[in-house]
């Protein structure tokens, strides 16, 4: 009998790892470049998309009424703009229907019987009121405010005739004066 047999055997070395092949290790060092350079287009992308604001759907501030003739003495109420389009005989005005409050929308109330009020010192004879349904704000059929907690009166808006179709044309960006008239 040989005396190794004897002797206690020792556990085998585990295996040694392979060392990686210069094909992987390249592998994944553009892995990891790629995975870098993603975080850092998204992480772009995100600051860009914060500049830019999100779209917001506001109505346009110049729009087409259609014909001058359709508008009766009087006061016409359009929901869709909110602006009011007064007739006095052969002229025609706008006035916006936002309260200069807080943005309602203020309703038209005809009078009965015209109403002698003083504007700026001088004696007017109004026929319609705007009256404001959130806070009580009251406003004369000029747009002039008296009551409530309204700061200023309601803008009258800028008006013309399309040229070239002849159109009723507001627009809402321009503030005009309370003596506009549109001749039509
Ligand atoms: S929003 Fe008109 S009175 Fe306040």
């Amino acid at each position: 009998m040989k005396i190794a047999n004897l002797l206690p055997r020792r556990p085998a070395p585990p295996p040694t790892e392979a060392p990686p092949q210069p094909q992987r290790r390249s592998f994944l060092r553009q892995l990891g470049m790629g995975a870098l350079l993603a975080g850092v287009a998204g992480e772009a992308y995100m600051m860009l998309r914060a500049l830019v604001p999100n779209v917001l759907y506001e109505p346009p501030l110049r729009f087409k009424l259609g014909s001058p003739q359709q508008f009766p003495e009087g006061v016409t109420f359009l929901d869709e703009h909110r602006v009011f389009i007064v007739r006095e005989k052969d002229t025609l005005h706008a006035i916006s229907a936002t309260c200069t409050h807080l943005g309602c929308t203020v309703k038209d109330i005809t009078l009965d019987q015209p109403r002698r009020v003083t504007i700026q010192g001088r004696p007017v004879d109004i026929h319609a009121e705007f009256h404001c349904p959130c806070h009580g704000s009251k406003y004369y059929g000029e747009g002039t405010n008296y009551a409530g907690p309204a700061p200023k009166p309601l803008p009258w808006l800028a008006m013309e005739i399309a040229p070239d179709d002849g159109q009723l044309v507001v627009d809402a960006s321009r503030i005009v004066g309370h003596d506009f008239r549109l001749k039509v």
